[in-house]
C-alpha cells in the first residue's frame, strides 16, 4: 500500500544470525515504498555479504568511515541527513553498549552518533541470545538507550539459533515493517484507551453446532491497528475469526454474545473510547444441549427455542460512564439499503454520538468496504478504499471528537 511512500531508510546491521532477516525486512521496506540505504559493521559482513544487500537495496552498501566514494569523505554526515529515520536491525548487545558510550571509531555507530537526534529517530530491533537479553548489563545498556531517545523495539521469544529458547530473537520482518509505520503515523489519540468489538459471535445449540454469521472481523481488527498505531492503548474483544492480532493490541477471545457483552464490562471502565464493529448474533438458543442434539430418522427436526441477546452497545452507551462524557461510543450499522435513513435511526435507537454505516453484503468478508458516518450534526461519506485506509480515517475523525489527552499522558 506503499505506506512508507518518500521515507528514506538507513538500515543498520551490525554483528548477528538475524542479519538473514535482515534482507527480507530490507525487501519489505521497499515494497512499502520507502528508499534504504544499508550500512552495515564488519561483524554483520561476517554473516551476511553487502553483496546481497546492495542487490536488495539497489544502492551501494556503506561500511566504512573511510569510504572515499563520498567527496567529503564523510558518510557519516551525508547519510544521517537524509534519512528520515535509522534502524539499526539487527542490533546486537555489543551494539547497544557502543550506543551508550557514544563510541564513533566505525561508521555505523559514528553515524548513530553525529545524526541530528531531533529531526532523524533511532529504532533499534535487538537479538541476542536470551542470557545476553537477561543479562543486567544490557538492560541497563538498553534502559539507558532508551532515555538517550532511541526507540527499543522489543524481541520476540522462541528458538534461538545456539539452540536455546528464550526472549531475545529479533522480531520478524513483517513484525518490524508494522512497529516503523505505527512510527510515523500521527499520534492522534494518545492517552486514549480503546476499546474495540470485532467479528461475529458463535451461538451454541450443542456442543459441535451452532449459529453465527459472515463477519470476518476486518474491519475490527483493522481499526484496532489504526488505533493504536495512533497512539491508544487498544483492547480488542474478538468473536471467533482466524485473524492475525495487530501488534500492539491485548486481545481477548470469546465466542457467545454473553461472553462478548461480560469481555467489554470487564474493560470498558478504563476505555475512553468504545467501537462495536462485532456483528453481534441477534438470537442464541434458548438452551444449548450438553450432548450433540441427534437425528432420530422421524423427518421432523428438532424445535429450537430462541432468545434475544444483550444489545452490547446499548448497555454501554447508558451507561453511567458514556453518559457522564467520559466513554466516546461508536456503533456500526450494516444494512442492505436506505443507508443513511437506517443509520441516522440506528444511531438515536442506540444512543451513540457517531454511528458507521455499511452496505453489509458489500462489506462482509472484503478487504475493502465504503462507510458513511452520521453524527448529530449530518454525515460525511468515506468513499470505497481498503479497509485499512478506512479504519485509518475512521480513527482520524474520532480523534476529531474526543477530547485530546495529550497533556494526560505523564499521570
Ligand atoms: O442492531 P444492530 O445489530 O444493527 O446494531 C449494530 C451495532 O450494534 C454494531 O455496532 C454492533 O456491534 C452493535 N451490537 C451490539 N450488540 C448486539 C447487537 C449489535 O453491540 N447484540
Amino acid at each position: 500500500m506503499n505506506e512508507l511512500a518518500g521515507k528514506h531508510i538507513v538500515l543498520g546491521l551490525s554483528g548477528g544470525v538475524a542479519c538473514y532477516k535482515a534482507a527480507d525486512l530490507c525487501r519489505q521496506l521497499i515494497k512499502e515504498g520507502a528508499t534504504v540505504q544499508v550500512v552495515m559493521t564488519e561483524a554483520a559482513e561476517q554473516f551476511i555479504t553487502p553483496v546481497t544487500m546492495q542487490a536488495l537495496s539497489g544502492r551501494p552498501v556503506y561500511g566504512s568511515q573511510w569510504d572515499a566514494r563520498e567527496p567529503n569523505n564523510m558518510p557519516h554526515i551525508n547519510l544521517s541527513r537524509v534519512a528520515d529515520a535509522v534502524l539499526i536491525a539487527p542490533c546486537s548487545a555489543d551494539f547497544i553498549a557502543r550506543l551508550v558510550q557514544g563510541r564513533a571509531d566505525e561508521l555505523l555507530s559514528l553515524l548513530c552518533l553525529a545524526r541530528p537526534a531531533q529531526q532523524v529517530p533511532l529504532l533499534l530491533a535487538p537479538a541476542m541470545n536470551r542470557e545476553m537479553w537477561a543479562h543486567p548489563a544490557t538492560q541497563r545498556n538498553l534502559a539507558q538507550v532508551a532515555q538517550d531517545g532511541a526507540v527499543v523495539l522489543g524481541v520476540g521469544n522462541g528458538d534461538q539459533a545456539c539452540g536455546e529458547t528464550g526472549d531475545g530473537r529479533m522480531l520478524e520482518p513483517l513484525e518490524l515493517l508494522d512497529e516503523l509505520i505505527a512510527f510515523f503515523a500521527p499520534k492522534r489519540l494518545v492517552g486514549h484507551k480503546v476499546l474495540v468489538t470485532a467479528g461475529p459471535t458463535f451461538e451454541a445449540m450443542d456442543p459441535v453446532r451452532g449459529i453465527t454469521n459472515l463477519s470476518s472481523g476486518k474491519m475490527g481488527f483493522a481499526i484496532a491497528r489504526a488505533a493504536r498505531e495512533a497512539g491508544a492503548d487498544v483492547t480488542l474483544v474478538a468473536g471467533p475469526v482466524h485473524l492475525p492480532t495487530p501488534r500492539g493490541v491485548r486481545r481477548v477471545n470469546v465466542q457467545s454474545a454473553q461472553e462478548m457483552l461480560s469481555a467489554v464490562e470487564r474493560h470498558v471502565q478504563a476505555a475512553t473510547v468504545f467501537i462495536a464493529t462485532a456483528a453481534v448474533a441477534d438470537w442464541r438458543p434458548s438452551s444449548a444441549s450438553a450432548q450433540k442434539i441427534k437425528k432420530d430418522g422421524s423427518g421432523n427436526a428438532p424445535a429450537l427455542a430462541f432468545t434475544e441477546n444483550p444489545d452490547i452497545l446499548a448497555i454501554v452507551a447508558k451507561s453511567a460512564h458514556a453518559l457522564e462524557g467520559d466513554l466516546f461510543c461508536v456503533g456500526f450499522a450494516a444494512e442492505s439499503h436506505d443507508l443513511l435513513a437506517h443509520a441516522t435511526a440506528k444511531r438515536t435507537r442506540k444512543g451513540v454520538p457517531l454511528l458507521v454505516g455499511n452496505i453489509g453484503p458489500a462489506a462482509f468478508g472484503q478487504d475493502d468496504n465504503a462507510l458513511l458516518l452520521v453524527d448529530a450534526d449530518g454525515h460525511r461519506e468515506l468513499p470505497r478504499a481498503s479497509k485499512r485506509v478506512l479504519a485509518q480515517q475512521l480513527v482520524e475523525e474520532i480523534a476529531l471528537r474526543v477530547p485530546s489527552r495529550r497533556a494526560r499522558v505523564s499521570d
